[in-house]
């Protein structure tokens, strides 16, 4: 196994690594109390919330600090944004050399974004121009906003439980588990019901019913929105036959076919999963991964679609803004990543590692005879409990929630960090080693274990 990549190491036991000085910082208790008074639920983003709750100070290469010295792998990173590794020394430099007497000028435009933005049409198939902008949301938003802009039609097509940012026009049917999985599961009170009503949702991997809806809207649909292996309910691989089907169909109808690579790009291949499955769509969304934590995110797309985005001074017809779109930091952040998933072995080294990972936790499941099944896609993981395999959302909400926290728990307790909101995957970074997966395999397969014992008798 290519496991050696050169990347520094933090392969100490995550529960001895306490060399963070804990005298550095407050009572936790005061940080959080603090945090809950100002912010609400004291953090920043729900996906984030823990409980209970902790209070990271320090990150490094693959682990996390929190502020009373315990050291966690990191295996949330960031929901996936996390690549290289946390603090990454040649990023940090790029960053530091490449924006040396320039920061946001918010004007006109900067030699740097220029030579990002070739690069990624070098290497993202459906690239002939890209629009930056900071987070996954604006780019989603703006796929469906340009596509709707495109065809003159309304409407939206999404799949069951996929998760494609925060705003309006995609904000239903996301990760409900337990809940219904009606046409129109809203996510959020104050949504415009009129922008969720324009959003048809489908469930994945049916190829009968999406020809059929695409044919029956075909005067309505502007665009189908999909990741291309679907990353937010761990990992659904989409029928190579349905990504095939969707295309034709999608061209045949003058549909917008956008692939949300959020999750995706970078992370599994430098042109994102469409370099991977060989289907080209029309745009794509990037982000995450492509910033190695710094924010930034993109539109991808066809020349003839994206010119709608340049000024009105120009020709265009779709409002594109930003006041921090391509800061100087994020594109140097951007540029190191790319960089550095081009070194040789780079790939190799987050594909192995992951395989590594779901083997082991496949075995401990095995071993230990817990209902858990394992699912994933290069250094990405996904793990339920009690439904067996899934082929849509759909079957994923049968999960035995309870089970699942209660692992998650174990995993924390055990100084592994990652989300406790169910179906939420696991990632891997290029600064974990084989050391760090073992640790987790032996940690995970204990944690199993205690469940099993706690299991009554049948
Ligand atoms: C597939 C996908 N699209 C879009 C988004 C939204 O990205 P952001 O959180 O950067 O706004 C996410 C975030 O998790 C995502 O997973």
């Amino acid at each position: 196994l290519p496991l050696h990549h050169p990347n520094r190491s933090t392969s100490a036991p995550p529960s001895e690594g306490r060399d963070f000085d804990p005298q550095m910082t407050s009572e936790k208790s005061e940080v959080i109390e603090r945090n809950r008074r100002f912010m609400p639920g004291g953090t920043s983003s729900s996906a984030r919330y823990l409980d209970p709750q902790i209070v990271f100070a320090k990150a490094d290469a693959a682990a996390l600090w929190d502020m009373d010295g315990k050291k966690y792998i990191d295996l949330n990173c960031a929901f996936g944004a996390i690549l290289l590794g946390h603090n990454n020394p040649a990023q940090i430099e790029s960053i530091t050399s490449l924006t040396k007497g320039i920061d946001l000028v918010g004007l006109g435009t900067t030699e740097l974004e220029g030579q990002l933005a070739e690069r990624l049409c070098t290497n993202i198939p459906c690239a002939e121009m890209v629009a930056f902008c900071c987070s996954g949301t604006e780019a989603t938003f703006h796929a469906v906003r340009l596509a709707r802009a495109v065809t003159g039609r309304k409407f939206v097509v999404k799949f069951h439980g996929a998760y494609h940012g925060w705003h309006d026009y995609v904000s239903n049917n996301n990760l409900s588990v337990g809940r219904d999985m009606g046409p129109h599961v809203f996510e959020s009170s104050g949504a415009l019901p009129a922008a969720l009503e324009s959003t048809l949702v489908l469930p994945l991997n049916d190829l009968a019913l999406l020809a059929e809806t695409l044919h029956a809207r075909k005067n309505d649909i502007a665009a189908v929105l999909l990741e291309p292996m679907m990353h937010n309910v761990g990992c659904i691989e989409i029928q190579a036959e349905f990504l095939t089907a969707l295309r034709s169909l999608t061209e045949e109808l003058g549909i917008v076919l956008v692939f949300d690579e959020v999750i995706t790009g970078f992370r599994h291949a430098p042109g994102g999963f469409q370099e991977i499955c060989e289907i080209t769509p029309d745009l794509g969304t990037f982000g995450k991964a492509l910033g190695n934590g710094y924010p930034i995110s993109l539109l991808a797309g066809r020349r003839n679609l994206m010119m709608h985005m340049q000024p009105r001074a120009l020709g265009g017809d779709v409002l594109f803004g930003g006041t921090y779109n391509a800061h100087p930091i994020s594109i140097a952040a951007a540029l190191a990543v790319i960089d550095a998933m081009q070194e040789p072995g780079a790939y190799d080294h987050l594909f192995a590692l992951g395989a590594e990972l779901r083997q082991g936790l496949e075995n401990a499941a095995r071993q230990t005879d817990m209902p858990l099944t394992v699912s994933g896609f290069g250094s990405v993981t996904g793990f339920h409990f009690g439904c067996g395999p899934a082929q849509s959302y759909t079957d994923l909400t049968r999960i035995d929630e309870g089970l699942d926290l209660k692992f998650r728990r174990g995993l924390i307790d055990r100084g592994f960090a990652c989300s406790t909101t169910p179906l939420r995957r696991i990632h891997l970074t290029l600064a974990h080693t084989l050391n760090d997966v073992h640790q987790f395999i032996a940690s995970a397969t204990s944690v199993l274990q205690s469940l099993r014992d706690q299991q009554p008798e049948t």
